[in-house]
């Protein structure tokens, strides 16, 4: 347990508005603000910050709640990493007792990861096991210098070898398990080293801290080429990027985005020491997130093969959104920019870059590529697919040089082309009012409810319980009251598993605080999502000032007969019901 004074201070420390600075671009409206949520992916902003009473809410995809709840969701941290965070970001300590689960002592990861490196690293340079690394290493043309650089090593083919080394230095077998360094077998229960001959690429934070492995396969011996490090205590694969350390000195203006770590090693070698890559995952808004604190342009430079192309539609539509602009690469004569540069030398590949494609270019020539433009019908199809293009370009500017860019190539008019974009415009404004007003109305009925899915099998009483729930957060007054026992309310009256646990936690809140009730602490038993849901509750009744003792328990008594009918009938709702409800709905 976190004292509640603390999570009191760590919440008056970090405004939310500033918190939420990191990860959106606020606009004021009126007294609260707005921006593009960081959770889902939007041109128009439907999250709300809500300043006087130090919440979120998005309204297109529910995420919410608290500066707590908002820095777990966008850092994919737990409760008490959360405060952690936030504890730093403000200068405030955050002692957890003594009885938590033991936690890693993330500087002890941070010395066996560069133990480990050390260890490949001298393998591959002095050790007869090193000889197939070596061999590799050379046949792949990586010199002495590169390999020092990049702290390169091998794992040698042997299933105890760093683990011994690890013990002797006085590691335990959990801490080395949780850092993803050894197993532990199905079988004998026996531990084994995870990455075995495999030249062993480390992977270093910005501030120069071993954070995890990728390993290659050095012969067909195993059908997996690749072998990385899985999430652990120090690492985030969807976090991180590879080289970020040195590519941050000298990527202000551009950095150059590969999917491969030779891709990154061959092009630093070169004299581009701007590249980095992913971690052996498609980019992460994450990540997007991340080169946009460091650079204002990143050139994609993908394989030059189908899975690359579509891999760079996707870092094109990511980075674009943090607002950072891309180009593409477009790699001839080579599978990637490795081979590139072994093949065609540096000066070739600096051209390249000269030569990349915005990211307009880049889309309508893979559009023209799929269609015969020497027919009629390939021609018109074609302009098909390129003016639903550009009913996606947001802004009516960039819309109209496009247009004529387009139509002078394809020799058509610029109006035909807007007048049919235009037509397009409008039926995706009428799709998109048509799935909201499905997607309100289904949320409102609960079906499809992930965090509750029995909402649907009991509308009324599960809106009741809702109600319930909103009001015990919102007043000590209504707490009071449920304090009474049973006869007021009992968490056997919530028709929802979802509504008991709720109630059970806020009551248990409640009755054990020192201090005054605090609602944030309930992160320590709910997750984000179901967080964000007890802001949606009470949401619904914020406006509202009329929130009397009758009002809660007129509601009580709604929801004990609600639990009794369900407990003689146990039916689950009919259709008539189901009915009722979507036509008052309507209605409003
Ligand atoms: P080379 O084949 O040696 O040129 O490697 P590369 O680094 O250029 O990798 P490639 O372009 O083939 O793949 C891109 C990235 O995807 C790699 O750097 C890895 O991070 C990841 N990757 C490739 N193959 C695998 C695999 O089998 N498993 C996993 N987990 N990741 C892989
Ligand atoms: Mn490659």
């Amino acid at each position: 347990m976190i004292d509640p004074k603390i999570v009191e201070e760590i919440k008056a420390r970090n405004p939310i508005e500033d918190v939420m600075a990191q990860y959106a671009v606020l606009k004021r409206a009126g007294s609260n603000m707005v921006c593009n949520c960081p959770f889902h992916s939007e041109k128009t902003p439907s999250c709300t910050v809500f300043t006087a009473r130090q919440s979120f809410y998005c309204f297109g995809c529910g995420a919410g709640g608290d500066v707590i709840s908002l820095v777990r969701r966008a850092e994919g941290l737990e409760y008490v990493e959360a405060l952690e965070y936030l504890g730093r970001r403000a200068g405030i300590e955050v002692i957890t007792s003594d009885s938590d689960a033991p936690r890693f002592d993330k500087r002890r990861f941070y010395e066996m990861n560069k133990a480990a490196a050390r260890y490949f690293r001298d393998i591959l340079f002095t050790d007869p096991m090193g000889a197939p690394g070596r061999e590799y290493a050379e046949k792949r043309g990586l010199d002495t210098e590169t390999i020092k650089h990049f702290g390169i090593g091998f794992a040698p083919d042997s299933f105890s070898s760093l683990y011994p080394y690890l013990k002797d230095l006085g590691y335990t077998d959990e801490e080395m398990n949780a850092a993803f360094l050894v197993g532990k077998s199905t079988k004998t229960g026996r531990p084994f080293d995870m990455f075995r001959k495999r030249l062993m690429f480390p992977i270093i934070d910005v501030s120069g801290n071993v954070i995890a492995f990728g390993g290659r396969i050095v012969d067909d011996s195993d059908p997996r080429k690749y072998l990385n490090s899985s999430d652990t205590p120090v690492f985030r694969k969807r976090k991180n990027l590879y080289a970020l350390r040195y590519a941050k000195n000298s990527c202000a203006e551009k950095m150059i985005l590969c999917e491969g770590y030779m891709d990154v090693i061959a092009l630093h070698a070169a004299g581009f020491e701007n590249a980095v890559a992913t971690l052996g995952t498609a980019i992460t808004p994450d990540q997007a997130r991340l080169m946009a604190k460091y650079t204002k342009k990143v050139v994609i430079c993908y394989d030059n093969d189908t899975a690359g192309q579509t891999a760079a539609e996707k870092a094109i539509r990511l980075i674009n959104e943090t607002g950072t602009e891309t180009s593409v690469l477009n790699i001839k004569g080579a599978k990637d920019p490795d081979e590139f540069i072994k093949k065609f030398g540096a000066p070739a590949f600096s051209k390249l870059i000269g030569e990349s494609k915005s990211k307009f270019r880049f889309t309508l020539d893979s559009i023209l590529s799929k269609y015969d433009l020497s027919e009629t019908d390939g021609k018109v199809r074609a302009l098909g697919a390129i003016c639903k293009m550009l009913a996606g370009v947001y802004s009516s500017a960039e819309r109209d040089i496009y247009t004529r860019e387009i139509a002078e190539e394809l020799g058509v008019k610029p109006e035909s082309i807007e007048a049919d974009t235009k037509k397009i415009m409008r039926r995706m404004e009428r799709e998109r009012k048509n799935n909201e007003r499905e997607e309100a109305l289904r949320q409102a009925s609960g079906i499809g409810d992930r965090i509750n899915p029995e909402f649907v099998s009991n509308i009324a009483g599960a809106n009741t319980e809702e109600q319930i729930i909103a009001l015990l957060l919102l007043k000590q007054e209504n707490r009071d009251l449920a304090k009474k026992g049973a006869d007021m309310i009992s968490a056997e009256d919530f028709v929802t598993e979802f509504g008991k646990k709720l109630f059970t936690a806020i009551m248990e809140l409640e009755n054990n605080s020192s201090s005054e009730f605090n609602e944030s602490e309930l992160g320590a038993v709910l997750t984000v999502d179901e967080m964000a849901r007890l802001e949606k509750m009470k949401m619904r009744r914020y406006d509202l000032t009329e929130n009397g003792e009758k009002e809660f328990i007129d509601l009580c008594a709604a929801l004990r007969a609600e639990s009794r009918k369900k407990k003689t009938s146990e039916s689950s709702l009919s259709a008539d019901e189901l009915a009722k409800y979507f036509s008052a709905l309507n209605k409003k």
